[in-house]
């Protein structure tokens, strides 16, 4: 692949998702676009450059884009904001009028087991949620991945990563060597497509946001946007959970950590006050 296939393909991807791609990543772009490359009959990465210059190449884009999409995931994920969140959720039942559901939102949420990890955290709390809905959202850039959430079967190396053996005998049952997840927790959970780089507004104002392990891929200035977009979906007395690797530090200054809990973010208070 020449250095301007190279540069074409990032700058379209970057453009596309906010998805960096270094000099030093051109072995993932060959592996991960090879099937692609088959399937569209192309004979190599400058022929796939040479037809994404073509206007009309929108679907490719995207396929090439969510070709490029790191999807990892697992129940439970660095455990911290889990435990924050049943802590916190009993706060932010208390402060809503009755009958408000409480609105959560795994953005970047992959294939799902982030969304059905907080389903199970609000099926468990029963009575200290004193009979409030949880809504939760999962999106994602990435079709697959979001046709696979919405499945919610899992393979057995999937609910071995994180998920308890207690919690996978009461809200998954065996089919054919995998799990599906329970009608109750699908009941909570909701998945659809949404590019962090887009307009956020239409998603609505969330008590709860997770957007873990998806900064990592962008630059500083990406990051920022995307943080500040987050900030302005959250409500006064809301909470936002990022990954371990990442910060709202030197990026925005409409999030402040949460005193003493690491990954958990709030609005500052002179902002929180004002709504
Ligand atoms: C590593 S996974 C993280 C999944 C989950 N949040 C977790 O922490 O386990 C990152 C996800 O971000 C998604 N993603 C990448 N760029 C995105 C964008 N611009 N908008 C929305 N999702 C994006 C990818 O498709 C991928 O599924």
């Amino acid at each position: 692949m020449t250095p301007e296939s190279f540069d074409f393909i990032a700058g379209l991807v970057k453009g596309r998702s906010g998805l960096l791609l270094t000099p030093d990543k051109r072995y993932m772009l060959e592996s991960r676009l090879t099937p692609l490359l088959k399937r569209e009959a192309l004979a190599d990465l400058d022929a796939l450059a040479q037809r994404l210059r073509d206007p009309r190449s929108v679907a490719l884009a995207e396929a090439v884009t969510e070709a490029l999409t790191t999807n990892e995931s697992s129940f439970f994920r660095d455990g911290k904001p889990f435990d924050h969140l049943k802590r916190a959720l009993p706060r932010l039942v208390a402060a809503r009028a009755p009958g408000q559901p409480i609105r959560v939102w795994s953005a970047a949420c992959s294939t799902g087991q982030e969304a059905y990890s907080v389903a199970m955290i609000a099926a468990e709390m029963g009575r200290e949620l004193e009979g409030r809905r949880v809504e939760i959202l999962g999106t994602d850039i990435a079709q697959e991945v979001l046709a696979r959430a919405r499945d919610g079967v899992f393979t057995q190396f999937e609910v071995q990563r994180g998920l308890p053996v207690r919690q996978l005998v009461k809200f998954f049952s065996q089919e054919q060597g995998r799990w599906r997840v329970s009608p109750d927790l699908r009941a909570m959970t909701r998945f659809e497509r949404c590019n962090l780089l887009g307009d956020l507004r239409p998603m609505g104002r969330f008590d709860v946001i997770f957007c873990r392990n998806v900064l990592i891929y962008f630059d500083p200035p990406t990051k920022s946007r995307v943080l500040a977009a987050l900030a302005a979906q959250l409500v006064p007395d809301g909470v936002l959970y990022l990954g371990g690797a990442e910060t709202v530090l030197g990026l925005t200054e409409k999030l402040v950590p949460v005193p003493g809990e690491r990954g958990a973010y709030e609005l500052p208070r002179a902002v929180a006050a004002t709504g």
